[in-house]
């Protein structure tokens, strides 16, 4: 169920260079089911930025009734956001979106998780869930840079990790493809979310295989109302277009336009 709550701030901390990892407390917490879901934040009641900003779930403690996401402090609503401190209240609608299935593979089986940028932070509760399953999860993780380079040691610590940066300056150099190449094709699923470019090479990389692309798209509403964020579907559903926020953010492969 959609709840709209003031959470609490259980901390904060930067890990990268505007990239800051936020866990909030509150009931809400609790309705969050699926990896790949997001919540929408509203940072300030002055008249700006009255909008709320889209951002996705990395981690869920339903018992602790705790989530944390990870965020770039880009703009003024995610600045004011990353200024938020311990105790203090942000207001969170959530948890939107369908996320990540994990139905479709079973315990012994491998599946490729391949993230870019600001989309690696929902992997993390799907490598987690994957792990749980007994499912063996690989790695594939973007950046631009090294000072943009977050929770290494916290995939590596879920399986095998690859780190790619666009200028080499840390790990592999080049483009998550460029070590896909690489690597066998011996997964029963593959998971990305990130820029658009990069999930359609992975669509065209692996037509036979079963995947699950999460859009980054512009938002509105969140809710499915506003139709900010329409896409254009291909010939392998009926519908004509579908709303990244309530119909995804994640479909599966072959289905969006991309
Ligand atoms: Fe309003 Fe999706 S953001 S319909």
């Amino acid at each position: 169920m959609i709840r709209q709550e003031q959470m609490q701030v259980v901390n904060q901390r930067q890990i990268a260079t505007n990239i800051f990892e936020l866990t909030l407390s509150g009931h809400l917490a609790h309705e969050m089911n699926q990896p790949g879901q997001f919540v929408h934040i509203r940072v300030s009641d002055q008249l700006e930025p009255l909008l709320r900003r889209p951002i996705s779930i990395s981690s869920i403690n339903k018992e602790a009734l705790e989530f944390t996401m990870i965020y770039r402090a880009d703009g003024r609503g995610t600045i004011l956001l990353s200024e938020k401190k311990q105790g203090d209240q942000v207001d969170v609608l959530g948890p939107l979106g369908n996320g990540f299935s994990i139905d479709k593979v079973q315990a012994g089986q491998k599946a490729l998780l391949v993230g870019g940028g600001i989309g690696v932070p929902p992997l993390y509760e799907l490598s987690k869930r994957l792990v749980d399953k007994g499912v063996q999860p690989i790695h594939v993780l973007g950046f631009q840079t090294k000072d943009v380079v977050f929770y290494e040691k916290q995939f590596t610590e879920l399986g095998e990790t690859f780190i790619v940066t666009a200028d080499g300056s840390f790990g592999h150099a080049g483009f998550v493809t460029n070590v896909l190449e690489t690597l066998e094709d011996d997964f029963s699923v593959y998971y990305s979310c990130g820029p658009t470019p990069m999930l359609a090479a992975l669509e065209k990389m692996y037509p036979e295989k079963e995947g699950y692309l999460s859009l980054e798209q512009r938002m509105g509403c969140g809710i499915g109302a506003c139709f900010a964020c329409v896409c254009e579907t291909t010939e392998k559903t009926d519908a004509d277009y579908v709303k990244v926020c309530s119909d995804g953010p994640v479909f599966e492969s072959g289905v969006i336009r991309v």
